[in-house]
């Protein structure tokens, strides 16, 4: 029998965030077309742009493929491999680790470069402010497990609770007994990152979703000057 907190902690509240995630960036989509964007400040400062924009973005990236190893690719496929646990441990710990450190220092950069620089100063909203402080929040709740977790309590196979209940999540049979026999610090981290995908559509990481792809594949664009000279 899963208590009323419990069902209301990790059944309802994870469902009511997807919701809100996609009818949020529908809603989003339809309302604030011209909205749609990572809002470009780089006219006005470059050089902490670049360090810090670079730093959060790789990082970030590296961080999206651990998630994925871990979270979204069961145990048995590991297995299967012969990829001991101590094994993924050692790649999970140094490789998220650095890629979360290089993130977290991304982002106090961006941050700094807000709160520093004039110009961009007197350009920042809210959002602006909400936007970094939430990504921080949740970065660092990503190491107390990945550094902190590892370092005072031991090595811990998350990929046998919090991977099996996010993916109980996707097959709609959510895993409530699994999630709660996680380390405290683990399903607070679940908390943000699924805070995450409700807070997303109203902020400017709506950006993530007009990654350029398609530059990948399209034609170059050939630029002639109309001047004679040219
Ligand atoms: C429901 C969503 C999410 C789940 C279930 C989840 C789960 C996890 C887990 C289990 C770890 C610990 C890995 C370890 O101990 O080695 C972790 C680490 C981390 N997470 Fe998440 N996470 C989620 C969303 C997010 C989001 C949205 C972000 C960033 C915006 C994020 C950023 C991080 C970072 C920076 C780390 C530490 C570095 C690393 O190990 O990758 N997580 N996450």
């Amino acid at each position: 029998m899963v208590a009323e907190s419990q069902l209301l902690l990790w059944v309802i509240y994870p469902y009511v965030a997807m919701t809100i995630f996609v009818v949020g960036l529908i809603w989003r989509y339809d309302r604030d077309p011209w909205g749609w964007t990572s809002k470009s400040s780089q006219i006005l400062e470059r050089r902490m742009l670049m360090w810090g924009s670079m730093m959060f973005h790789w990082a970030f990236m590296f961080i999206i493929i651990g998630h994925i190893m871990g979270i979204l690719i069961p145990v048995s496929f590991y297995n299967s491999l012969g990829v001991s646990f101590s094994s993924y441990h050692i790649i999970s710990f140094y490789g998220g680790s650095i890629a979360g450190v290089i993130a977290v220092l991304g982002l106090v950069i961006l941050l700094a470069r807000r709160l520093m620089d004039k110009r961009v100063k007197a350009t920042s909203g809210v959002d602006d402010y909400f936007t970094l402080i939430f990504l921080l929040i949740i970065m660092v709740s990503g190491m107390l497990n990945t550094l902190g977790y590892t370092l005072l309590v031991g090595p811990y196979d998350y990929r046998l609770t919090i991977g099996v209940y996010v993916r109980s999540l996707i097959l709609f049979r959510p895993d409530v007994a699994v999630i709660t026999s996680a380390p405290f610090t683990y399903q607070l981290h679940t908390l943000l990152g699924l805070l995450f995908f409700a807070v997303l559509p109203f902020t400017r990481l709506v950006h993530i979703f007009s990654f350029p792809l398609p530059y990948m594949w399209r034609k170059n664009i050939v630029y002639r000057s109309t001047s004679k000279k040219g």
